[in-house]
């Protein structure tokens, strides 16, 4: 998925970081988890993973990409879907197959917009926008009658994100839709498998918690992962659809608001995008995780500073184990950053900050 700070292309620096520093373990916490492409990768390393993160749809990927250990049979499915094959890939086909039909998405992020809510949000074409709705209440309807466990449920609403965010009409943020279709958004909207991690043993578990939470309800693991937020920027505003398709509007339809169809409750705001806050956010953080490693990736233009997070770092671990490693990177832009921002240049300097606790 399109997402501000996904590290999925930073994987081999990652990599390269945890090898040039020695890390080693067993377990990991990655409290920041946003797509989980950080938690998967772990997982694939041999740790069992701990993952956290605010927002409902992260859930579904960190459910999806890490808590997934066997390829999902949805038995409860076979009287309508038969396969002998690939259980999860015809689950996919015959969603992709059921009739389009107008609901929540299509009221109220579609051009085709109904009395009451603003016409003209051009997120999804009418036909996608048909589809998304048609698909997310079958997943729904499944759910309440008993016939998804939560690895099926999951593994469907993070395909289903998925494949809303291709054909979103947008320049990769929900906080603007563009207003001429963008190529991407006229093709037809298809689910396809998410890559699972699967048959490793590893336990791992998921929370749609704050990070302080996260790392506080743990025992003692061996490597603390941090990915928080860089910029003054919410998530919750910026990824609001995706949050809506994964928390569903079937026993109450959130109240929208404005120009982009925002949710009236604004609960998900963090502290780590707030300049005064963050950095005792970070301070709290370090000083309760019960971990041997951490390692942060942050970059060169985060309202953390960097004077806070060496000392920070210093104080918790040994002192002489602290390092940053660096990397030359192009910057992640919209064209509505384009439009509202000022930047320096097209790249940044993504950072890997590190400390040995004992
Ligand atoms: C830089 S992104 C992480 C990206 C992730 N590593 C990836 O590869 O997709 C930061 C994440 O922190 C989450 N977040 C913000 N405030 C949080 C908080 N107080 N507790 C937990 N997660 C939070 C955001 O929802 C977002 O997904």
């Amino acid at each position: 998925m399109r997402y501000i700070g996904n590290k999925r292309k930073l994987i081999p620096f990652i990599r390269d970081g945890l090898a040039r520093l020695g890390i080693e373990g067993r377990t990991a916490c990655d409290p920041f988890a946003g797509t989980a492409a950080v938690a998967r990768f772990l997982k694939r390393q041999g740790y069992s993973v701990v993952t956290g993160d605010i927002m409902s749809f992260s859930f579904a990927f960190q459910w999806t990409y890490v808590v997934i250990d066997r390829p999902p049979r949805f038995a409860a499915l076979r009287s309508e879907i038969t396969t002998d094959a690939d259980p999860l890939a015809a689950t996919l086909d015959h969603l992709n197959a059921i009739e389009p039909r107008r609901d929540f998405i299509s009221e109220h992020f579609s051009p085709e917009a109904v009395a009451g809510a603003q016409p003209g949000r051009r997120y999804f074409t009418p036909e996608n926008a048909a589809r998304i709705d048609a698909i997310r209440r079958r997943i729904w309807e499944w759910r309440e009658a008993g016939r998804l466990n939560d690895d099926e449920h999951f593994v469907l609403i993070a395909a289903l994100i998925e494949a809303a965010d291709r054909v979103a009409n947008t320049t990769g943020v929900y906080a603007a839709y563009v207003k001429s279709w963008q190529p991407n958004a006229t093709k037809p909207l298809r689910l396809r498998p998410p890559s699972l991690v699967t048959n490793t043993g590893r336990r791992c578990q998921a929370f749609q918690l704050d990070a302080l939470e996260v790392v506080r309800a743990q025992g003692s693991f061996d490597l603390l992962y941090l990915d928080p937020p860089y910029n003054s920027r919410q998530y919750a505003g910026y990824y609001h659809i995706p949050e809506i398709i994964a928390e569903g509007w079937f026993r109450q339809a959130p109240k929208l608001r404005g120009k982009t169809g925002l949710p009236e409750d604004g609960n998900k705001r963090s502290d780590w995008s707030r300049r005064g806050r963050c950095e005792d956010a970070f301070a709290e953080l370090v000083a309760a995780a019960p971990c041997r490693h951490i390692l942060m990736s942050y970059n060169s233009e985060g309202i953390i500073s960097e004077a806070c997070i060496e000392s920070v770092l210093r104080e918790r671990g040994r002192a002489d184990t602290y390092q940053c490693l660096e990397l030359p990177y192009k910057r992640y832009r919209s064209d509505r950053d384009h439009e509202n921002r000022r930047y320096k240049g097209d790249r940044v300097t993504e950072r890997l900050y590190y400390v040995r606790v004992e």
